[in-house]
């Protein structure tokens, strides 16, 4: 089975990106892993602090596990946005494949700090763990905006700076990182974001040669995505649309059973609009 770091090698060589998509439930978890799977490409599972501590932060380790063992598939786990290094250290401990620690809203100084210690815990846990470090505040939270965060903006000095982002490289060593180059975490009302700054992600990525992970991924276009992609992004992160198809089949089953009281039934078109979402974005990202 090959490990993520050489998935995501491959992705950079093939200029294609390796979908990650947030779970709460193991719905989700079907409905990605049916997406992935019915397209043969590797998939990264997503859960962010609240996410893992609903599911439990080793259940769905397992349940991601028995999965990979299962269908003998590339299937992979990353801890999502981490803001202390106790909570980094939980999931390393734990066997998660990657984290991030998100040190976006913290100084610079700070979250250098930080991200080092989780690296250096990564590099002595005895696994090959990626740590990811994140350089530009694009919001926190996967919902339906109706305004641009509070903190998020989009002019040059917002976004990161390509000399910053190497500078933080050299400092923490982390293997993968996340700028902010106009993406935005949540998607407006309405689904479109604003463009991503192409230009940016392309000095970035020049830069730093790591492989760049585009964060809030609702809601921009499959233009921006295949730019982005040939431009350095090797990991796209989907959660909102996912969210969204995940309630909206949940709202359609139950309108359309109001009586069903079988979880395993009214849930069923909950996972396959997860499916839907996650495979469209799949295409996207694979060329397919
Ligand atoms: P969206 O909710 O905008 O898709 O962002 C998801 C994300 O980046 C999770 O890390």
């Amino acid at each position: 089975m090959k490990t993520l770091r050489e998935a995501v090698q491959e992705a950079e060589e093939k200029k294609v990106a390796i979908g990650h998509f947030n779970i709460s439930n193991l719905e989700g978890l079907w409905g990605v892993f049916r997406a992935a799977q019915s397209l043969n490409v590797p998939v990264i599972i997503g859960v962010s602090e609240g996410e893992r501590d609903f599911m439990g932060v080793r259940q769905v380790k397992a349940l991601v596990d028995s999965i990979q063992k299962e269908y003998d598939y590339p299937i992979f786990l990353n801890a999502d946005h981490t803001y202390s290094f106790e909570r980094v250290k939980e999931v390393i401990d734990a066997g998660y494949d990657s984290v991030i620690f998100d040190g976006a809203n913290i100084s610079f100084e700070e979250n250098v700090r930080l991200a080092k210690q989780c690296v250096d815990y990564a590099r002595a846990c005895g696994r090959d763990v990626l740590v990811e470090g994140e350089l530009g505040f694009i919001g926190q939270s996967s919902k339906i905006l109706d305004e641009i965060p509070e903190g998020v903006s989009f002019d040059d000095a917002s976004l990161t700076s390509p000399s910053k982002a190497k500078e933080f490289i050299e400092l923490t060593g982390i293997d993968m990182l996340a700028p902010a180059v106009g993406n935005v975490h949540g998607m407006l009302r309405g689904g479109v974001d604003p463009k991503l700054r192409i230009d940016v992600v392309k000095s970035i990525k020049e830069a730093v040669g790591v492989p760049l992970v585009l964060h809030g991924g609702s809601g921009n276009s499959e233009e921006d995505f295949k730019q982005a992609i040939a431009n350095g992004v090797s990991i796209v992160h989907i959660n909102t649309e996912i969210r969204v198809a995940y309630k909206k089949g949940l709202q359609l089953a139950l309108q359309e059973n109001p009586d069903e009281v079988a979880p395993y039934k009214f849930l069923r078109q909950a996972v396959k609009e997860v499916q839907t979402v996650a495979e469209a974005k799949l295409r996207m990202f694979n060329n397919l």
